[in-house]
């Protein structure tokens, strides 16, 4: 089987690797990708937001499978481009991808589907969100409606801070604070059979012991020994497959990656969003559990043919992802500074490396954005894993890298 991925990050890195060691694929081709896949795919230059170049891709690739990694390009509409011309894609339609690119519209869903999530208010004015924060009161959640890159969130005990957020956003989604840990459960699905992989937990603020601003991401890791033994079929019954059925019901099937940002409140599981996509950096140590063949799942749900694949299976142990993010993220960052010790860095036994922003320059490898690689572990235990994940970042090294040091400590 030949696929393409399109997307540049480490999400697409992670997938591209999944599919070049399947050995039900031939071929993997990525669009536009980066430098880490250059040893596991054949590059192509496309405007992955262009539906139209992304489809003549694959149709002159002949791919048998079209992967669409970021947000942006499904909301778009590109897996709808994909589709027109008779190539399986994985990843939601345009309309399907809403749940992401709409807060609002996927609250309509969660009330319909009766999810449990947070009781919100969706605003448009400043009288309006005024009414929301006093109903509501702090800590005070305003989230822009539309795709913020992770930036549309405030979270404070600010009045002021929050109603500026409001207004400065030409249409918010006001909630009620949820506290408790957050956990990602993410499923595959083809719009009725619905897969959900292993509970995973991200790090977004850049600081130990989350403090300062919220990032993409800082780290990740898979499973969680510590949720509920009978979490994921939990939100498979009240959330997954509830929202799954309503979009079908839409005449909006959902199919591809359901992504469920959850929170483990004191009142109950809550949804706090969802994703359209597999969610980066927790899709790196995902996949590297996985003991499965990832193409047929992909296929599956792409094709509506899910139920014929098995349900995925995990190795065991635990796997760790560490970001290594370069200097001023998130507020800015730095390109061009030379990155060395990756090699060392995968000399590590169950140690790899995923990029994000890099690029080449000549021979070296260097920063070409926030968040610039991953270093991935995989262990007998959390702590294993752990280590071995911070032996390979003490590899690397390039001017002005960041990493958190806490990440899955004290598992
Ligand atoms: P979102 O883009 O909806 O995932 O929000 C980004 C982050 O803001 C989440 O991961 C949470 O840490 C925080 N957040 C979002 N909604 C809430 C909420 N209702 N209560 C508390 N924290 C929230
Ligand atoms: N891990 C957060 C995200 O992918 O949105």
């Amino acid at each position: 089987m030949k696929t393409l991925v399109i997307g540049t990050g480490g999400r697409e890195h992670a997938l591209v690797r999944a599919l070049a060691l399947d050995p039900g694929v031939d071929e993997v081709h990525a669009a536009p990708g980066n430098p880490g896949m250059v040893a596991l795919a054949t590059l192509h230059d496309v405007d992955p937001m262009d539906g139209a170049q992304v489809a003549d891709l694959a149709e002159r690739l002949g791919v048998d499978l079209v992967v669409v990694g970021p947000e942006a390009p499904l909301v778009a509409g590109v897996a709808d481009a994909v589709t027109a011309r008779g190539i399986a894609v994985f990843g939601p339609t345009g309309a399907a991808a809403q749940l992401e690119g709409s807060k609002a519209f996927a609250k309509e869903v969660m009330t319909a589907a009766h999810v449990p999530t947070a009781r919100s208010f969706v605003c448009t004015d400043e009288d309006e969100a005024e009414r929301a924060l006093t109903e509501l009161g702090p800590p005070y959640v305003v989230k822009d409606d539309g795709l913020a890159a992770g930036k549309g969130v405030v979270v404070t005990l600010d009045h002021d801070e929050a109603l500026a957020h409001a207004t400065s956003c030409e249409r918010v989604v006001i909630e009620e604070f949820l506290d408790g840990p957050e956990v990602s459960l993410f499923a595959i699905t083809d719009g009725t059979t619905v897969y959900p992989l292993l509970p995973a937990q991200d790090f977004k603020r850049i600081g130990d012991g989350d403090a300062g601003p919220n990032t993409g991401g800082m780290g990740a890791y898979t499973p969680l020994p510590w949720v509920p033994a009978d979490l994921v079929a939990e939100v498979l019954a009240t959330v997954l497959k509830p929202t799954v059925d309503e979009m079908a019901k839409r005449g909006t099937p959902f199919a591809g990656l359901l992504y469920a940002g959850l929170a483990l409140t004191s009142r109950g599981v809550r949804v706090v969003e969802f994703n359209a996509r597999f969610g980066d950096p927790e899709t790196q140590p995902l996949l590297a559990l996985l003991d499965a063949p990832l193409s047929p799942l992909l296929l599956g749900a792409a094709t509506g043919t899910l139920a014929d694949v098995p349900a995925p299976t995990w190795k065991p142990g635990s796997a760790v992802a560490v970001v290594m993010a370069s200097r001023g993220y998130p507020e800015s960052s730095s390109s061009g500074d030379v990155i060395t010790g990756v090699d060392a860095a995968e000399a590590h036994e169950g140690v790899h490396v995923i990029h994000a922003g890099t690029a080449l320059r000549g021979d070296d490898l260097v920063t070409a954005g926030g968040r610039v690689l991953a270093v991935i572990a995989t262990g007998d235990s959390a702590a294993a894993a752990r280590d071995a994940a911070y032996a390979g970042v003490a590899d690397i090294d390039f001017p002005g890298a960041q990493h958190r040091t806490d990440i899955a400590s004290g598992i």
